[in-house]
């Protein structure tokens, strides 16, 4: 049987009366990295944070269908949020490390979540996360320097670098490159490409070229409905749905 990230069934999801996620049925391979495209405003973010149930910080909001990742029905009662945002961890827009040294942001929700752990263990999570994202070499002398000094492609491999030590397996990544030059999104698609042996990954773009160069699959959505979704090559090179065609081919959004 195939491995899933992610099963939804006739997902729905409010913020008080407005709907923003409408009937959404959909299945994410587990191993591989999904694009989730469409206009501003249709639902990719909230979509997200669906997965780590971190909407429900925004105060009155509902649900209604199912939702699993990895096979788990994560509204179930019994599902205990720590254990679900450790488990989907989200990296947003704009890095956002913490006021804090470098050693601290990757320690941070390892020390939250965790009663004990010793400076011997918190070294190697610190070597083992920032060896991961490609930061180790350059930044093991100055670990103790503030996070907010370094560039904001550094502070995005970063910001996934402190997710690590909680040993996520699916990471959602929402416009993760959009704060960055060139050369930062070159260096964080190869990153992200390279996360794809460990994690399954979820990537929201605006860019269509981005979508096709790190996705395997794609999702197009529209104003809060799923309208296609298939390998990215099909998505891009023969889309099924007319609004798929028109939103790939720029006429709007
Ligand atoms: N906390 C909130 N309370 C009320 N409505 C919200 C909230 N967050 C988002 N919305 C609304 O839900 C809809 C979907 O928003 P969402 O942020 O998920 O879109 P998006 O596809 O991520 O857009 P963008 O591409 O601009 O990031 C929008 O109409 C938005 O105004
Ligand atoms: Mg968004």
């Amino acid at each position: 049987m195939r491995d899933y990230a992610v099963n939804t069934n006739d997902f729905s999801f409010w913020y008080g009366s407005f709907q923003a996620l409408n009937g959404l049925t959909l299945n994410i391979p587990a191993g591989k990295i999904t694009a989730l495209i469409g206009p501003s405003g249709c639902g990719k973010s909230t979509f997200l944070k669906c997965l780590n149930r971190i909407n429900e910080r925004a105060g009155q909001v509902s649900h209604n269908g199912s939702m699993q990742v990895f096979g788990h029905d994560i509204y179930h009662p019994s599902v205990a949020l720590p254990e679900l945002r450790k488990q989907v961890g989200m990296v947003f827009q704009k890095p956002n490390p913490l006021p804090l040294s470098i050693f601290e942001n990757v320690v941070f929700g390892v020390k939250t979540h965790m009663k004990k752990v010793t400076t011997a263990e918190l070294n190697a999570m610190v070597e083992s996360a920032l060896t991961r994202v490609g930061l180790w070499e350059d930044l093991k002398d100055r670990l103790s320097k503030s996070a907010l000094t370094l560039s904001l492609e550094k502070q995005q491999r970063l910001c996934i670098a402190r997710l690590l030590p909680l040993k996520p397996k699916l990471l959602l990544l929402d416009e993760p490159c959009s704060a960055l030059d060139p050369a930062g999104i070159e260096a964080i698609e190869g990153l992200i490409r390279d996360l794809k042996k460990d994690y399954s990954i979820i990537i929201v773009t605006h860019s269509m070229a981005q979508a096709k160069r790190v996705s395997d699959d794609t999702i197009f959505m529209y104003m809060g409905e799923l309208v296609e979704v298939g390998t990215t090559k099909q998505v891009f090179e023969s889309p099924k749905e007319p609004r798929t065609a028109a939103y790939i081919e720029g006429r709007f959004g």
